[in-house]
């Protein structure tokens, strides 16, 4: 057993971001499950949201945000986020993180006076987003990395997976629960080690993995999101499931996003006839939110028969958009289409999970030393949809509070002593090493297939209860997996995706109405008394 002040867990912009921080003033172990990169931060292209020019206000910030949340964001959350925003960028670009700057600036002497170019996305009344071309995410997670990895306070445990929290009520003390360490996984070894902290961050990101097709890479299965559940913390919100409008549609691209920073700059979506079709379905045409965006791509799809619809950047000079997309425009190319003379066919893939962990406005979850920042987490901000690159934004600005909550309240938190006795070593019983792979990866398809079939754009309740049905099935058939076989990376993902699909199908039968990302046939309106969280907490 290894002792440390903080555990974080995951290496995306939130634990990264809050490992710096914690490290001025404790050791940290920093538990990653794949390489130290992998993460949805490295793949986000859009930008960053944040309030930095004189034609922009936070009020103008917060409105967006909470038209786009369709009236369930937490307002006072809101405006929290929102206003952290420009310091928290300013750090990063003080980390090395490079924003694009304007172009007739770009060239000026001075670079500290050049003023940042600004993109526009979806549901945004301004130019706001910050962003470095079209590979944002992996130029932050590029800063942050190579700051955290020179950190002497700051150890790194790649391809470790945390298994599961190590709570007071597991050890079976009844009274008040508290987090005390958490269970790893050595890829390497495949030994299961114990590392104690009575802080313990999640920072595992989202969950998209547990739909069929998706915008995420394959670290984002809600492990995060299970443990907590499995602990006992409160979970919020977990119907909302963003799906991104405009993913690549070829057969070996796997989903790639488009970003919608190319209709922020003036791409049009069309049919394959060349006729655009969103002005009948939102006035702000291309830039309204992304739930009505994809939900109005998947009316066309089911309307016409047709299996995709396209984006069309053909009318803008082809020097611009291959500089200004250099990614999107090179993988393009690479499945033989041009953007700058053809249009791109594109379909819509989960991307973002809405809800989450439940905290506070300083990153707090229902469990005593258990702390969620970043995709993992639901703190209010994003209520039924987030808004575009709102993300970002929160993961910097929730690792900052939540570092600064925990250092203002840094009190013998353990006084009674009853945290400072050894804690169970793992222990795998009778456990037999599992010979067939087959039946745990024919589970993953099964619920990747089932929740894109029943619980995607567009729901209904005899969908739902199917659904839940099957899932918890399989529930029962993985749950004997785990405890007659040692665990393996897939084992461990395979139980969460199959908590995590569960808690979305719940939550979604709970929310008797439409609203933001949570459309139902049944109820195709939105009803203001529903208009609160869905919480679940376990038993
Ligand atoms: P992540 O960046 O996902 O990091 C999670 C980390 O946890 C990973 O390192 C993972 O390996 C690790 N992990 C997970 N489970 C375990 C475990 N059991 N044990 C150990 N480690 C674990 N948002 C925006 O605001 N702007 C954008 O432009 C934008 N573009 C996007 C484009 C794409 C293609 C995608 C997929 C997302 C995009 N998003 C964007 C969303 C945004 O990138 C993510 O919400 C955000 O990066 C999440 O950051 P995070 O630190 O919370 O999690
Ligand atoms: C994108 O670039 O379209 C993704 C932005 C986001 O998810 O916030």
């Amino acid at each position: 057993m290894t002792r440390y002040d903080y555990v974080v867990i995951g290496s995306g912009i939130a634990g990264l971001s809050f490992a710096l921080k914690a490290a001025e003033h404790g050791e940290v172990a920093l538990v990653t499950k794949a390489n130290k990169s992998e993460s949805n931060t490295a793949y986000a292209q859009g930008g960053i949201a944040c309030v930095t020019s004189a034609e922009d206000s936070f009020e103008l910030h917060i409105q967006d945000t909470l038209i786009a949340g369709a009236g369930l964001c937490d307002e006072a959350v809101t405006r929290l986020i929102v206003s952290e925003g420009p310091a928290r960028v300013r750090e990063l670009i003080e980390l090395g993180v490079q924003f694009d700057i304007r172009e007739n600036e770009a060239s000026a002497e001075d670079s500290a006076s050049a003023e940042l170019d600004l993109t526009k996305e979806g549901g945004h009344s301004k130019r706001r987003i910050l962003h470095s071309r079209d590979i944002t995410g992996r130029e932050i997670e590029r800063a942050l990395i190579s700051a955290t990895e020179s950190h002497p306070r700051i150890h790194i445990l790649e391809h470790h997976m945390a298994v599961d929290l190590i709570t007071l009520s597991k050890l079976g003390f009844a009274s008040e629960d508290r987090v005390l360490g958490v269970y790893v996984f050595n890829e390497s070894t495949g030994e299961v080690t114990t590392l104690r902290s009575d802080r313990v961050v999640l920072a595992t990101g989202g969950c998209g993995k547990v739909y069929l097709y998706t915008t995420n890479p394959a670290v984002a299965t809600g492990d995060g999101l299970a443990m907590a559940w499995r602990a006992g913390a409160r979970i919020a919100n977990m119907e909302f499931i963003q799906f991104h409008p405009t993913c690549l549609y070829h057969p070996e691209a796997g989903s790639f996003l488009i970003s919608e920073a190319v209709r922020g700059e003036g791409a049009l979506l069309v049919d394959k006839k060349g006729r655009r079709f969103m002005d009948r379905y939102d006035p702000r045409g291309e830039l309204a939110p992304r739930d009505i965006v994809a939900r109005a791509i998947d009316a066309e799809m089911k309307r016409t028969g047709a299996r995709c619809m396209y984006l069309d950047i053909t009318h803008k000079p082809a020097e611009f958009v291959r500089e200004r997309f250099p990614n999107i425009a090179a993988t393009c190319l690479k499945y033989g289409i041009d953007i700058t003379t053809q249009r791109i066919p594109v379909v819509p893939a989960a991307h973002y999970q809405s809800g989450g962990v439940q905290t506070d406005v300083d990153g707090s979850t229902s469990l005593r030393g258990l702390y969620a920042i970043g995709e993992v987490a639901c703190t209010g901000l994003h209520g039924a949809n987030r808004l575009a690159s709102n993300s970002l934004l929160e993961a910097v600005a929730m690792a900052h509070r939540c570092n600064a909550a925990i250092l203002r309240s840094r009190c013998p938190d353990d006084a009674n002593g009853r945290t400072h006795f050894p804690l169970p070593e793992w222990t795998s019983g009778e456990a037999q090493d599992l010979d067939e792979l087959v039946v745990v990866y024919h589970n993953w398809d099964e619920i990747r297939r089932l929740m894109w079939d029943y619980v995607g754009i567009v729901r209904t309740t005899k969908r739902l209860q199917r659904a839940a049905t099957r899932l918890r099935n399989l529930e029962r058939e993985i749950q004997e997996f785990y405890w007659n076989f040692k665990v393996n990376t897939d084992l461990l993902e395979l139980r969460n995706l199959c908590t995590v699909a569960a808690l979305i199908v719940d939550s979604a039968l709970l929310r008797q109405e439409s609203r933001g990302l949570h459309y139902t046939l049944d109820f195709p309106e939105p009803r203001e008394e529903l208009r609160r969280p869905t919480i679940l907490r376990r038993g």
